[in-house]
């Protein structure tokens, strides 16, 4: 089986996709790591971020081991990965990466902005997650104040609106949701809540029963 979760920035989607993957012994594949990992290889390399065929070349030679880098998770990284991301190239050197693993054994769980309209627009569940940006920058901030970095929540709120922006407006892969993804407003949920409401999806989808 595969689980597609989808949803804009701090958008709880990377905890829900873990909690989900240990709940079913899935595996994971937080896929704005990357983005971010391309993005952190462009600012290394101190290259433009709008030059695609350069950017292009760097996605093809990712090593996944890189992904658990913790610089990756900082804002930087993460502003220069929705900019990255944009470029049609970069997003064709990733697929079959991703879609390889989506593949195997025994089931995975992909967390993104277009895993089910693009890597996995067969997944037998979809669920786009949304929540109030205010929300999310409140959380984002405690996150990265937990991390030891500095936060300023309204910049935090600018930086998150911005990516959204960027991320629904783009020709590649834009983020959006299937139309068959099941909505999930997390807003008002804690993470207990969240992760089992998207469970009595799965498990809707699983029996076969209909949801909203
Ligand atoms: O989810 P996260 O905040 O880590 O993603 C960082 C950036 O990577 C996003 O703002 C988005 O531009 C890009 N991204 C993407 N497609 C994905 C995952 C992330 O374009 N599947």
């Amino acid at each position: 089986m595969i689980i597609a979760i989808d949803g804009p920035a701090a958008s709880g989607k990377g905890t829900l996709g873990k909690r989900l993957a240990a709940h079913y012994h899935f595996r994971h594949l937080d896929t704005g790591l990357i983005y971010r990992a391309v993005a952190k290889a462009m600012l290394d390399a101190g290259a433009d971020l709008a030059d695609e065929a350069r950017a292009a070349i760097l996605a093809a030679e990712l090593d996944p081991a890189a992904f658990g880098d913790p610089i990756l998770k900082t804002q930087q990284v993460g502003e220069a990965a929705s900019v990255v991301s944009a470029h049609h190239k970069v997003r064709a050197a990733l697929l079959t990466f991703q879609r390889n693993f989506a593949a195997g054994p025994p089931g995975a769980v992909l967390d993104g902005r277009d895993i089910g309209t693009v890597i996995c627009p067969d997944a037998q569940v979809k669920i786009f997650v949304v929540a109030d940006p205010a929300v999310r920058a409140h959380r984002r901030t405690l996150e990265m104040r937990a991390r030891g970095e500095q936060a300023d929540e309204a910049v935090v709120l600018a930086d998150i609106l911005k990516r959204d922006e960027r991320d629904r407006n783009r020709a590649a892969a834009p983020l959006k949701a299937a139309p068959d993804a099941y909505l999930l407003d997390n807003s008002q949920l804690d993470i207990e809540s969240g992760v089992r409401a998207a469970i009595d999806i799965v498990e809707a989808v699983r029996a076969g029963r209909p949801r909203d």
